[in-house]
């Protein structure tokens, strides 16, 4: 892909990926196009999408009545004025959630991308959940999730294969799939009975609606729910885990982020309104994601025959949308391969094209966590900072899977500042 996107510049070419033939879109002005302009035109409906779909269903995962149906609940429930709301929670189980991992970290090294994950799911459990379930709970729907979705590879990457036809994986997902049924549909079903009336995504989906005015049925809200996992946190997992990688190879930029969290938090505890004050801790989480783009292609299939940049696309043809790629054209971004978050000091983000950056997405798909998760991370590397000395080992690159994990092992030692 990468050597794809350098050949290419920008402009719109084939993808030689099996029996796909893709064509790869990079060039903010085509993007416009994709997924502003002409979006009606272009749709989630590739064959790769159809075997998630299998874990994910058809609402906030699909297109048509389902989604929409779930993208304005679940817009709704992550908007600004809840995050406003919820923001003590979320800032409580940030520092909750830096103390557990810090007490084991130091003891001993430990694996970055596993604690991350950890981290994540303290968070966005009652985000998710309300207080249905435990986090260790959470963790084992979070770990058969990652498992399913790990099972699907074989049959994402040949989707032409019939259902019929054994594959690898095959039984793995049937068992990890059957798993999330049976941790999922009794907490759902209680929380149906109990009324669900906390401002927890999962009691928003259960108040919610579809466009018929019929409540969503419990398979609905259950897809969902393991969509927002499937979205949400091994993407919020990884990225992290790539900002500590990141502030490790320059030591200046953690220094100013500690010196940040250090004026803004002020020795307390973290608190929602800090986050508007990290400026320079979000502009480094931007730069993170610039680099490290969780989501390396999008795909998407044309309704009807159009042209794009000059090339034409044939209806029913498939088109791969990659944000990590246009992150890294030298047209938008000087020296792309540079460590920078002075690239998005204000100045600069309003002089650039609005579709050179798209770490989540654009048009009617764009990412429902973006605040969520700009509020999240924020507060996690200031909570750190300030409290902890925090030494990543490894010197990785990223490794081609669902999203990009680090292609070796990143530990993390932490000692509390001072000692
Ligand atoms: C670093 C973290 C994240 C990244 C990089 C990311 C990236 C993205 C991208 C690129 C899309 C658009 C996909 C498309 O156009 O087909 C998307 C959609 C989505 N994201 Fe995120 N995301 C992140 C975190 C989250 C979190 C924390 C949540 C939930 C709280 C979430 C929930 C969703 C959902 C539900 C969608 C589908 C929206 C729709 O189709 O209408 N994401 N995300």
């Amino acid at each position: 892909m990468e050597e794809a996107g350098r050949q290419a510049q920008g402009a719109v070419i084939g993808l030689g990926l099996g029996p796909f033939k893709p064509l790869l879109v990079t060039h903010p002005e085509h993007l416009r196009h994709v997924l502003r302009d002409r979006a009606d035109n272009y749709v989630r409906g590739t064959a790769m999408w159809a075997a998630l779909g299998r874990l994910t269903g058809q609402g906030i995962a699909g297109e048509g009545e389902g989604w929409l149906a779930s993208r304005d609940i679940l817009r709704g429930a992550l908007s600004g004025p809840y995050l406003r709301q919820a923001g003590e929670g979320i800032a409580a189980s940030v520092a909750q959630a830096v103390d557990e991992l810090a007490d084991r970290a130091q003891r001993q090294p430990v694996d970055a991308v596993v604690e991350m994950t950890r981290l994540v799911h303290r968070v966005i459990n009652p985000v998710f959940f309300g207080s249905r379930i435990d986090s260790h709970q959470c963790d084992r729907l979070g770990g058969e999730v990652a498992t399913a979705l790990g099972a699907l590879l074989w049959r994402m990457a040949m989707p032409f294969v019939p259902l019929r036809v054994p594959m690898p994986g095959d039984r793995a997902f049937l068992r990890a799939s059957r798993a999330i049924d049976r941790t999922l549909l009794p907490v759902i079903d209680r929380a149906r009975r109990e009324g669900a009336d906390g401002p927890d995504l999962m009691s928003a989906l259960l108040r919610g609606r579809g466009h018929d005015g019929r409540l969503l049925s419990d398979r609905h809200v259950g897809q969902d729910v393991v969509a927002l996992f499937v979205a949400g946190s091994e993407s919020s997992a990884l990225t992290l885990t790539w900002a500590w990688v990141l502030l490790a190879r320059h030591p200046d930029v953690a220094a100013r982020v500690r010196e940040e969290a250090d004026r803004v938090l002020a020795g307390g505890p973290p608190r929602p309104e800090h986050v508007r004050k990290l400026v320079f801790t979000q502009q480094v989480m931007a730069e993170v994601m610039r680099l490290y783009s969780m989501a390396w292609a999008v795909p998407r299939v044309a309704r009807e025959d159009d042209v794009v940049g000059g090339v034409p696309v044939p209806a029913g043809g498939t088109l791969v949308l990659s944000p990590y790629l246009t992150h890294r054209l030298p047209e938008f971004w000087p020296d792309p391969l540079r460590f920078d978050p002075g690239r998005f000091e204000r100045e600069a983000v309003r002089e650039r094209h609005p579709l050179a950056y798209l770490p989540f997405g654009d048009g009617a798909h764009q990412c429902v966590g973006q605040a969520f998760f700009a509020m999240e991370s924020a507060l996690v590397l200031a909570t750190v900072l300030s409290r902890y000395d925090i030494r990543p080992t490894g010197d990785p690159r990223p490794r081609l899977a669902v999203a990009l994990p680090p292609d070796g092992r990143v530990t993390l030692t932490m000692t509390p500042r001072g000692r």
